[in-house]
């Protein structure tokens, strides 16, 4: 997390029952309110209630942290056993206190113990004034003479009262990441979480959207949307009660994962962070947006490069030739960097293919004579800078780290091993292989500080899990895996807080906004078949900015033309990732175009507010649009698989002055062809782009139309 200056002190401590704690941004509240018996309810979540006075309206709510053994009949919070066996826990009011930090935001903790045991719970929550997020976490601390185990330590519980809600699910698996579905919740319990450990999300992202009343809606409707800042496995526990009411439990997947803490030891979750929005999905959306830029990506207001890479070119066929003439391509594209993917390492198991050598940094001689040193200062020599591909977490059995160092690999005594691609995790949990995985970095940074970026991939799940340096702690391992992984993280960026780096597990096996803290970028998928990543990046669209969000045009789906795959790259990061010798010269030169015109206006689509206009769910078309202010605005719009003769529609555009006059011109335009914007080149007004809007979308299949829309 981005080091916030603390600006204030705030002691705003009592112990008057019946006061509220008021947890605010500018739209946004949440109000605890302490009850007569001493213990805390949430009386109030939604919009920020301006009358003082109709808080004493409010009703007492629900207990904001619910506790395991007293009288509750759903899902707790938190449930620990006490040394002398008593399970349960009783959690009252101690004080609470608020701080400004730097950067808008205010950090709330409420203190709370139990009156018999002593086990100190504090509720910490941090509220994004600007930008209308709220995290929150609990951090649980006890007194007792022996260590007590934690099976349920959520980082959050909201609650809920409406008449209805609709949960909207980001699930898949690789290469067909954040499908988005939407079940109405019934009595009952409906649970999103995973227990893959590493390559976490591959299967369900830890994300979700909760409507109130009814389905969610782009630009209506109460909605919540959720995340979780953890790299491992999540939980989000949805439970309807008897009277109706819903409670939303978020944290860590406690599966497998009774976590010990000894005497004074604090056990801190991962924050759950959320936004609410009164206008539905695309505002909560834009909230995220401009939260990630501001307080959470890596280097999150800065640049970003745009960038070649080899893997789809070359796979693990290459030599520093092939390479030195695609990095000659980078030149001839226009982009930043050139970007080397997997298959420069191992000696002893050369990397000739996923089957071995992971684990072996060193660069393959026969492939590699020169190393990496040669690669930078040959992309340099070009005019490029020098990206690598590293995956530090991981080893193949073939291969010699696993030979000398069996007892830092993820895997299970009296037990066949398990592969997932051919490799196994490693134990992060132990310092010493913290120690390794931080090295591999350091050594090719010292060596050569010329490597510019790094794609970090992970690209299996745990499996077979037992660790030989937890010992008696098995079900820590889940856990104290990612808190490895963060202390690496932490020692990289600490050492190197410039490098920008792009997060990647298989595609977007790791979407999470703690794992973002150290990145600047994350891959969303390896499937780059436009018409699927259409689908792929507007599910991710409702967390991520296009800025942390990778998109390269490649070979995929070749039956779509290149400046169609090209569009839909570039209304996120926007790369490459194929032979730029197959395109004929009018493409190369569309490329290139495109290539100049990303670069100028990144500030809109990089870092501007997103607008999802037309989904790509409701039929065979989709639209987006980004705007600067109300000055320049990006519209991109796509066919997908149209019916013939279907009836067409403009497209609203939204974010402009009504007052203003705006010139409407399509960019992205093949060599050679016309514009087929009826209104290109003229001048209109926002007034008319949003309520009649512009004419984009055809018949035709797997077309695009990027258009500029700047005010006069
Ligand atoms: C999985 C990633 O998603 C791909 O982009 C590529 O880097 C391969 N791994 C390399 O093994």
């Amino acid at each position: 997390m981005k080091k916030l200056l603390t600006l204030t002190f705030l002691v705003c401590s009592a112990s008057l029952y019946g006061q509220n704690i008021r947890i605010q941004t500018s739209d946004v509240e949440l109000i605890l309110r302490v009850g007569d018996n001493g213990r805390v309810y949430q009386p109030h979540l939604g919009k920020r209630l301006s009358h003082e006075s109709d808080l004493a309206l409010l009703p007492q709510g629900r207990e904001a942290y619910l506790t395991h053994g007293l009288e509750d009949y759903y899902l707790p919070a938190l449930r620990l056993t006490h040394n002398d066996g008593n399970p349960s826990l009783l959690l009252q009011y101690v004080s609470h206190e608020s701080k400004v930090l730097g950067e808008g935001a205010v950090e709330t903790t409420v203190r709370l113990k139990d009156p018999k045991y002593p086990v100190e719970v504090a509720l910490v929550y941090t509220a994004y004034t600007d930008e209308n997020v709220i995290k929150s976490r609990a951090e649980i601390v006890h007194g007792e003479k022996k260590p007590v185990t934690l099976y349920n330590y959520a980082s959050s519980v909201l609650h809920l009262d409406a008449a209805g809600y609709w949960l909207t699910e980001f699930s898949g698996n690789w290469a067909n990441e954040v499908n988005m579905s939407e079940t109405k919740l019934e009595f009952g319990k409906k649970i999103l979480d995973t227990k893959l450990g590493s390559r976490a999300d591959m299967l369900c992202s830890p994300m979700f959207i909760l409507s109130q009343n009814s389905p969610a809606a782009e630009n209506s409707g109460s909605v919540i949307l959720g995340t979780l800042g953890w790299t491992g496995n999540f939980s989000f526990t949805f439970e309807v009660d008897h009277t109706g009411g819903l409670r939303i439990v978020s944290g860590i997947n406690p599966y497998g994962s009774e976590y010990t803490i000894a005497k004074g030891e604090k056990f801190v979750t991962p924050e759950f962070i959320f936004t609410y929005s009164a206008e539905g999905t695309g505002r909560a959306s834009r909230n995220f947006h401009s939260w990630a830029r501001r307080h959470t990506l890596k280097n999150g207001t800065g640049d970003r490069m745009t960038l070649l890479n080899n893997w789809e070119a070359t796979y693990f066929d290459f030599n520093e030739e092939k390479l030195a003439g695609i990095m000659d391509d980078a030149v001839t594209l226009g982009v930043d960097m050139f970007l080397l993917d997997d298959g420069w390492f191992g000696n002893k198991y050369p990397r000739y293919s996923d089957t071995q050598g992971l684990g072996d940094w060193q660069e393959t001689a026969s492939k590699l004579p020169g190393g990496v040193k040669k690669l930078v200062e040959t992309a340099i020599g070009k005019g490029v800078k020098f990206g690598l591909w590293i995956e530090p977490e991981m080893v193949n059995p073939k291969s010699e780290l696993y030979e000398k160092h069996l007892d830092w690999v993820v895997r299970l005594p009296n037990r066949d091993e398990y592969y997932f691609r051919n490799q196994l995790v490693l134990d992060l949990s132990n310092p010493a292989v913290q120690e390794y995985v931080f090295g591999i970095v350091d050594r090719l940074m010292t060596e050569n500080p010329g490597i510019a970026y790094f794609k970090w991939d992970c690209n299996s799940p745990i499996t077979n899990i037992y660790s030989a340096y937890l010992k008696d702690k098995q079900s820590h391992l889940y856990i104290d895996f990612v808190r490895g992984l963060y202390n690496v993280l932490e020692r990289v960026a600490a050492k190197y807080p410039d490098l920008p780096m792009m997060l990647c597990s298989g595609g977007g096996g790791r979407t999470d906004y703690k794992a973002l803290e150290y990145f600047t970028e994350f891959w969303p998928s390896d499937n780059t078949d436009p018409l699927e990543r259409i689908f792929i990046q507007w599910g991710y669209s409702h967390f991520f900015p296009s800025k942390a969000m990778c998109a390269h045009v490649t070979s995929w789906n070749k039956t779509t033309s290149v400046k169609f795959r090209t569009d839909v790259a570039m209304m996120c990061k926007l790369g490459f990732d194929i032979m730029i010798h197959e395109m004929s010269e009018t493409e190369l030169q569309f490329c290139k175009d495109a290539v100049v015109n990303f670069d100028r206006l990144k500030p809109v689509i990089l870092d501007g507010d997103q607008y999802r206009l037309v989904s790509p769910y409701d039929g065979q078309h989709m639209a987006v649009m980004y705007t600067a202010g109300t000055d320049k605005a990006v519209v991109f719009a796509y066919d997908m698989n149209p019916r013939y003769g279907e009836k067409l529609h403009p497209v609203k555009l939204q974010g402009l002055d009504a007052q203003k006059m705006y010139r409407v011109e399509e960019i992205n335009i093949m060599p050679g062809s016309g514009s087929s914007v009826r209104l290109n080149g003229r001048t209109v007004s926002g007034e008319w782009l949003m309520t009649h809007g512009l004419e984009l979308f055809s018949t035709s299949r797997a077309r695009s139309v990027v258009v500029e829309i700047t005010a006069i």
